[in-house]
């Protein structure tokens, strides 16, 4: 066990370059507030260049839409740009001293990703996973220095949310814990400590109401209904609306993985696998505004 607080933040190491592994668009949405509040070079990598290349336009479409509300300067706002690269060589980590990885929910994909990353970096970086509910100690299973290994869990949408939480394992020292402390805070965000258990704090209460909400769809509630019911409770977003946000696909791991911890606990939804290869559950208009459900995905239930 851990002390509990906060580590110390003399032990905090300095982040000069960060390497973001994974273009999605979580992983874009983090590297552009690591360019923004950090003012420091960010790597970013993705399997093939087109996945790097969508990641980078859609930073450089950020900043200009900051450029556009009359956030930044026009200065700052090619600063920015030219503080971000994309590319598929991972030699281009070798100097970063905080290496963050967004990439597929899947266990063995995450090990290996850190593995491979751990031959192109010094023993002295941090590495960081943004994963959603998987266990943050078995994804460092693979290195040769899990003490530098941290969750470093971002909320959508990233710009806006005030929240990181941020994970440490067994192995996770304190100089790393504190780093990640140290950066969350140069991010502007709240960072809250917690262990590594599955969901950590928020996403384990937040697939009890997701999955509450699929099981009375699943068990003859409509949509509509359900989402009804909740919205005057003064959340931002109904659970539907949630979902969509988060991505069916990861909304439907976020439940799995819960069952599969606490199987009398939690619901993994078979509906929501559905909804996800279908693609989206709500309908919307031409400005994305949400006009009801879409009626493919209510005959999927
Ligand atoms: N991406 C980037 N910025 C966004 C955005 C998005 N998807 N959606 C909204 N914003 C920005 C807007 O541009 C605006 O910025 P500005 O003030 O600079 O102009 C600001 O947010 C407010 O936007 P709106 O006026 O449209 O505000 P709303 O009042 O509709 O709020 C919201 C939007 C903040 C997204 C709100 O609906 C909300 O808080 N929803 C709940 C989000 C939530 O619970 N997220 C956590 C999900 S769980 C998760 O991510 C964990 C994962 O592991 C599963």
């Amino acid at each position: 066990k851990r002390p509990a607080g906060a580590p110390d933040k003399a032990l905090a190491k300095p982040v000069t370059k960060v390497g973001v592994i994974g273009a999605g668009l979580m992983a874009s949405q983090f590297a552009l507030l690591f360019v923004r509040r950090l003012r420091v070079p960010v790597v970013i990598t993705d399997l093939d260049q087109a996945r790097v290349d969508k990641g980078v336009a859609y930073i450089h479409d950020e900043i200009g839409a900051l450029l556009g509300k009359g956030r930044i300067s026009p200065d700052e706002a090619n600063r920015l740009k030219a503080l971000v690269t994309g590319t598929t060589d991972k030699a281009l980590f070798a100097d970063a001293d905080w290496v963050i990885e967004a990439v597929f929910e899947e266990l063995g994909v995450k090990q290996d990703v850190f593995a491979e990353i751990e031959k192109h970096i010094s023993p002295e970086a941090v590495l960081a996973t943004n994963t959603s509910s998987l266990s943050v100690e078995q994804i460092g299973a693979k290195l040769e220095h899990p003490e530098r290994l941290v969750g470093f869990h971002f909320f959508n949408p990233v710009a806006v949310m005030p929240l990181i939480e941020v994970v440490h394992t067994p192995h996770t020292d304190e100089a790393t814990l504190s780093t990640a402390m140290v950066t969350a805070a140069k991010l502007r965000k709240n960072a809250v400590i917690t262990r590594d258990t599955p969901g950590f704090v928020v996403n384990r209460i937040l697939a009890k109401l997701l999955g509450e909400a699929m099981h009375a769809v699943e068990t003859g509630t409509p949509f509509e209904v359900v989402d009804g019911a909740i919205a005057p409770f003064g959340l931002p977003m109904t659970p539907f609306e949630l979902l969509e946000l988060v991505g069916l696909t990861v909304g439907a791991h976020v439940l799995d993985t819960h069952h599969a911890a606490f199987p009398d606990r939690f619901y993994g939804s078979p509906a929501l696998h559905k909804l996800a290869d279908y693609g989206h559950v709500l309908e919307r208009d031409s400005k994305g505004r949400v006009k009801g459900f879409d009626k493919g995905a209510v005959k999927l239930v």
